[in-house]
């Protein structure tokens, strides 16, 4: 069972050896806990798809210590430096070059590597104190809901690993936004996330064109299944929920955007992601609310989208996989 640490600089320095002895560490970020192991060592990296159980084509993102050279691990575009000054620390993942001293095992083969200076002072300690490259996927078996808990990670990789280093609740609550930044020509979004698209394209000043979800895109998009983040609870996606439905089927779990009206928010199977409407804290409450709603045991959850707009679309995409059979 894996222990749960607080975050001490004692504990941190603690784990930081663990690290470059070639463990695994689930570490808090600001957007969800990732599974963490040097980036430099192939056999630990191995071992975190192991651990989760994720497929070896699907490519783990590498996280940076503020400061660190990109040269050592990677070709920078130029548009790099403009996205890092806008966006680093912070929750955008860049998928750039790769050099050969980033292992195969990482990026899946591929000649590219994802690369994140995540904005989490915790991390932000455990990745100074390492002075290298991190890599993580979000700590949690692959294809389920992501962790934004220490104790989320507990419950669902906690057989697994042996450390857990405690950094609060995720603040953000959503994965990274992640952009293929190759060719300057044709810069694509591969994932939605915590950044929206158009705060990246005021910044560039130029179009980021959407990928879609294709088996011709594979080669540029690994590991982007329509199936993920499931809960173990069968999920629909719907445009909308009547207030009435939760009255009439008490053993599916229904999930609004916004707090739905006092007739039923007293309801057990009634849940829902923000109070008054506001995407921040719905993007915050989506995965620990998925946590919630497998822990009682419906039959069944029926999520309402999000509006489609800014943070809205993320939340959609993870509502849309998580539903996806
Ligand atoms: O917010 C986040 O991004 C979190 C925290 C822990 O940083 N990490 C995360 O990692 O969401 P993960 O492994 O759950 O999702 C990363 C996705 C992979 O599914 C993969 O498709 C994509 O990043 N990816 C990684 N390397 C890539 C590459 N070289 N080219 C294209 N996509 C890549
Ligand atoms: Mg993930």
């Amino acid at each position: 069972m894996a222990t749960i640490y607080p975050s001490s600089d004692e504990n941190i320095s603690f784990l930081s050896k663990k690290i470059l002895g070639g463990e695994l560490v689930a570490v808090p970020t600001e957007t969800v806990y990732g599974l963490a192991a040097d980036a430099f060592n192939a056999e630990a990296c191995a071992r975190i798809f192991e651990s989760k159980e994720r497929p070896f084509f699907d490519p783990l993102i590498v996280h940076l210590p503020v400061d660190y050279d990109w040269t050592r691990i990677c070709y920078p575009p130029p548009l790099l430096t403009v996205l890092a000054e806008a966006f680093w620390p912070g929750a955008l993942t860049v998928v750039v070059r790769k050099k050969p001293s980033i292992p195969d095992i990482v990026t899946a083969g591929f000649d590219s590597v994802a690369i994140r200076v995540p904005n989490h002072p915790v991390f932000q300690q455990l990745l100074s104190r390492c002075k290298r490259p991190l890599a993580a996927p979000s700590a949690n078996p692959f294809g389920y809901v992501s962790p934004t808990t220490a104790g989320h990670v507990q419950e669902t990789l906690g057989e697994k690993i042996s450390y857990i280093l405690d950094g609060g609740p995720s603040q953000i609550g959503l994965e990274s936004t992640i952009i293929d930044l190759r060719d300057p020509d044709q810069i694509s979004l591969l994932r939605p996330g915590a950044i929206p698209k158009s705060d990246i394209e005021a910044v560039l000043g130029k179009n980021v064109q959407t990928l879609e979800r294709k088996p011709e895109n594979t080669e540029t998009m690994p590991g982007q299944l329509e199936r993920h983040y499931s809960p173990k609870t069968p999920a629909f996606l719907r445009e909308k929920i009547e207030s009435e439905e939760p009255l009439q089927h008490p053993s599916t779990a229904f999930l609004f955007y916004q707090k739905p009206s006092p007739s039923i928010e007293h309801l057990e199977n009634v849940f829902w992601l923000s109070e008054k409407g506001d995407s921040v804290e719905a993007a915050r409450r989506l995965f620990s609310r998925l946590h919630e709603i497998d822990r009682v045991g419906f039959k069944k959850l029926i999520a309402e989208k999000a509006p489609d707009s800014g943070l809205g679309i993320a939340i959609n995409d993870r509502l849309r996989r998580a539903a996806a059979r």
